[in-house]
């Protein structure tokens, strides 16, 4: 039964997005590397100079970046976070970088980044301080903008600590047009919505015109518990977020923390099958110098890749919770589907799911191709409605598969594909 939530849902659905930011940036998910999740605010390069904040943490990542395949994959960016500047604006109010960590400057950094043919990502803040307590760029939008343009940054993470909440809004449309006015397309990530949600409903029309893309939600940690409230804060409003999603502008759900200390290698899977699935930036915060072969195969599969990079651009969503279940789907183009199953039943062994059990199923009318990536790749050849289909998933683990459908005329399927799991979020959920 669709009752009115649900009716108002489908309009808002089947509505055009909105217009995205015009930069020509991030027609797909942004992909790279980002210090926060890993490095956080290590400043003391005497104690612990391979991982401190500084110059040489960006250029030995680009050098890896360049070295061991990242960058052929498809990471681009690298990307400082908090923590770099100096605590003092230099005579004429511009930032500027720490001198004892940053000793050739940002401009340098970023010639280095660009002769390895990767871009550099910069970190502010829209209010008084940074998160770290490092000056903000309130007051300073227009200055910081030129600053970075002058440096050739080609990234900049907009945080929203020091504000107040009811100029959060404002603070990051001002900077968006700072930037515009530099004449220098610098992709613009932002946390506006984040920083709203505590006090009113974010609107995302005016997000999506302003940013490339936006955090919902609070940091991710290198944990289970925290991917889990992440991929469950993100069904529980997928409504509202994802038809925001599109090339130009996408919902970030925070860094990829596979490769560190916290997850399981099923839940390492589980976290870049659903990162590909919510067409969400794969900015990776983790050591790339020292990383575990299987987690950089995982980081480095082009099929999930594929998955992440459809040009279609369509944010998949969670279509069904069941048996402790839970079943996340991406329209693809070429009228593809990426499914993802996860296990949520932390005990015991490998669980069967029948995939006809899966709602966009469906497209397998009259039959189709299915390919599983994860946990192994496998063909699993040509399939029909019926089949009696089983995949096996770990506990906490993924099985990610794609289905192509053979034959047939599908047109309008994938509308009416949302459409009916929109009315089954509202029934089974
Ligand atoms: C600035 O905005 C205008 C209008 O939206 C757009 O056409 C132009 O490409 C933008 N320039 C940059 C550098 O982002
Ligand atoms: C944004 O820009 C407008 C127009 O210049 C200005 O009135 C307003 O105070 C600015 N807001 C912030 C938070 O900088
Ligand atoms: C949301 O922002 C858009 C674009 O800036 C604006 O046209 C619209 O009126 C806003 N909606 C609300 C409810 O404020």
């Amino acid at each position: 039964m669709c009752r009115v939530a649900c009716l108002v849902a489908l309009i808002v659905l089947m509505s055009p997005s909105a217009h995205a930011l015009d930069n020509g940036l991030a027609l797909k998910p942004t992909m790279g590397w980002l210090h926060w999740e890993r490095f956080l605010c290590n400043i003391d390069c005497d104690r612990d100079p391979n991982n401190c904040i500084s110059e040489r943490l960006y250029m030995q990542m680009a050098d890896v970046m360049v070295k061991e395949g990242w960058k052929e994959a498809g990471y681009e960016y690298v990307c400082i976070d908090d923590c770099w500047p100096s605590h003092q604006r230099d005579a004429q109010g511009r930032l500027q970088a720490d001198p004892k960590r940053f000793p050739g400057g940002i401009k340098k950094l970023a010639d280095y980044v660009h002769s390895k043919g990767l871009k550099l990502g910069i970190y502010a803040d829209v209010g008084k301080n940074t998160c770290a307590g490092y000056p903000g760029s309130l007051g300073y939008y227009e200055t910081d903008a030129k600053t970075f343009a002058d440096w050739d940054v080609d990234l900049l993470k907009f945080d929203g600590c020091y504000m107040d909440w009811t100029l959060v809004g404002e603070g990051y449309v001002n900077m968006s047009n700072a930037l515009n006015k530099t004449g220098k397309s610098i992709l613009y990530s932002c946390e506006w919505p984040l920083y709203e949600w505590p006090f009113q409903k974010p609107n995302y029309t005016a997000i999506r015109e302003t940013c490339n893309h936006w955090r919902n939600f609070g940091d991710v940690y290198d944990s289970w518990s925290s991917i889990k409230s992440i991929l469950d804060w993100t069904a529980s409003h997928q409504d509202i977020i994802v038809p925001s999603a599109g090339p130009g502008g996408w919902n970030d759900p925070d860094m990829l923390v596979i490769g560190n200390f916290g997850l399981s290698h099923a839940q390492q899977e589980s976290q870049m099958a659903l990162w590909a699935i919510m067409a969400a930036p794969l900015l990776m915060s983790n050591d790339l110098r020292d990383i575990c072969p299987r987690s950089k195969e995982l980081l480095q599969n082009r099929l999930i890749i594929a998955i992440s990079q459809d040009p279609m651009g369509q944010q998949g969503y969670r279509s069904v919770k069941v048996d402790n279940f839970e079943v996340w789907e991406r329209p693809l183009s070429k009228k593809r589907l990426a499914i993802a199953v996860l296990n949520m039943f932390e005990i015991g062994g490998p669980r069967g799911f029948f995939i006809r059990a899966v709602p966009g199923w469906k497209i397998c009318e009259p039959q189709c191709n299915v390919t599983q990536i994860l946990p192994q790749y496998k063909e699993l050849g040509v399939q029909m409605p019926h089949t009696k289909l089983d995949v096996f998933v770990n506990p906490s683990g993924t099985a990610l598969l794609t289905v192509t459908p053979i034959s047939g005329d599908f047109t309008g399927l994938h509308k009416l594909h949302w459409e009916e799991s929109v009315k089954r979020k509202h029934t089974i959920l």
